[in-house]
């Protein structure tokens, strides 16, 4: 079977890591490719995917968004996140979906977090922070979206704040969603003025960030990776990956 990734500037990518684990783990004989392509060049693999000669893609930035116009229908999920990260073709038709709602769902569950407290915030506005949006939405909470000034994006939730000390302090569980680690000078200024969230979760999975540093507990994005791929593997296939919790255990190890 062949899969992908469309985006732009994508070496580092660890899904293809992550899919020869899926691989190792299932038996199934299958390839993965990263297709750093220009946006013109999606429509091309979109009717890859129709002829049958792909058998799903996952969509990385910049393309989440704009991939929306090439699926014949979009899955409830994605449509109310407003991304799409995963495309297969069932009956003929190209399906847009989203995994990254599931990923982070799931990070949160295998770390125990729970999303009770009063002061919850997302920092940024982008993708990501959509489907973290989404996931609090489902649990009937609505957190504060910090985002820079000048930002173009449309807004994500009713309560949008531009970064400012105060209200940072307030932050009892932070959702580091942009693209960008924070300045250690921001950082120490937080931390002089006693911010000490109870939660911070960095969605990269690269490296312990300058944010994670806040939190008297602190998780990065390996998992929410990690499980947004098995959902999207799950979906190219439309069935279940048995014995999953050993697959997950192997994966925390690699990556
Ligand atoms: N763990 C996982 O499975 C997973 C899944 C998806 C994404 N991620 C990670 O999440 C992060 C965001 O991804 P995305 O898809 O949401 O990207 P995106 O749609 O391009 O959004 C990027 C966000 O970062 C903000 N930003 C960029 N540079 C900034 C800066 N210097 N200061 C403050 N804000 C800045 C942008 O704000 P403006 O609007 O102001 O530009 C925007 O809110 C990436 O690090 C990605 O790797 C992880």
């Amino acid at each position: 079977m062949k899969f992908g990734l469309l985006g732009k500037d994508i070496s580092y990518s660890k899904s293809p890591m992550i899919f020869k684990l899926i691989k190792e783990h299932t038996g199934i004989e299958l390839s993965y490719d990263l297709f750093d392509i220009e946006k013109d060049e999606i429509n091309n693999y979109i009717l890859l995917l129709k002829e049958g000669l792909l058998d799903g893609l996952q969509v990385t930035k910049p393309y989440k968004e704009v991939v929306m116009d090439f699926c014949d229908e979009l899955t409830e999920t994605a449509k109310k996140i407003g991304s799409v990260n995963t495309i297969y073709v069932r009956d003929q038709k190209v399906i847009g979906d989203n995994t990254d709602a599931y990923g982070f769902y799931q990070l949160l569950r295998h770390a125990s977090i729970i999303l009770n407290h009063q002061h919850i915030c997302i920092l940024g506005n982008g993708g990501a922070a959509k489907s973290v949006y989404h996931v609090c939405q489902n649990q009937l909470i609505t957190p504060t979206i910090f985002k820079r000034s000048n930002s173009l994006k449309e807004s994500i939730s009713p309560i949008e704040k531009n970064y400012s000390d105060d209200a940072l302090l307030k932050c009892n569980i932070i959702i580091q969603a942009t693209s960008h680690d924070f300045d250690e000078v921001f950082i120490s200024r937080l931390k002089d003025q006693g911010c000490q969230p109870e939660v911070v979760i960095d969605l990269m999975y690269h490296q312990e960030t300058n944010v994670m540093s806040l939190g008297k507990h602190a998780y990065d994005g390996k998992l929410m990776l990690i499980f947004q791929a098995i959902q999207s593997f799950e979906l190219f296939l439309n069935q279940k990956i048995k014995h999953v919790e050993i697959l997950v255990e192997k994966m925390k190890g690699v990556l």
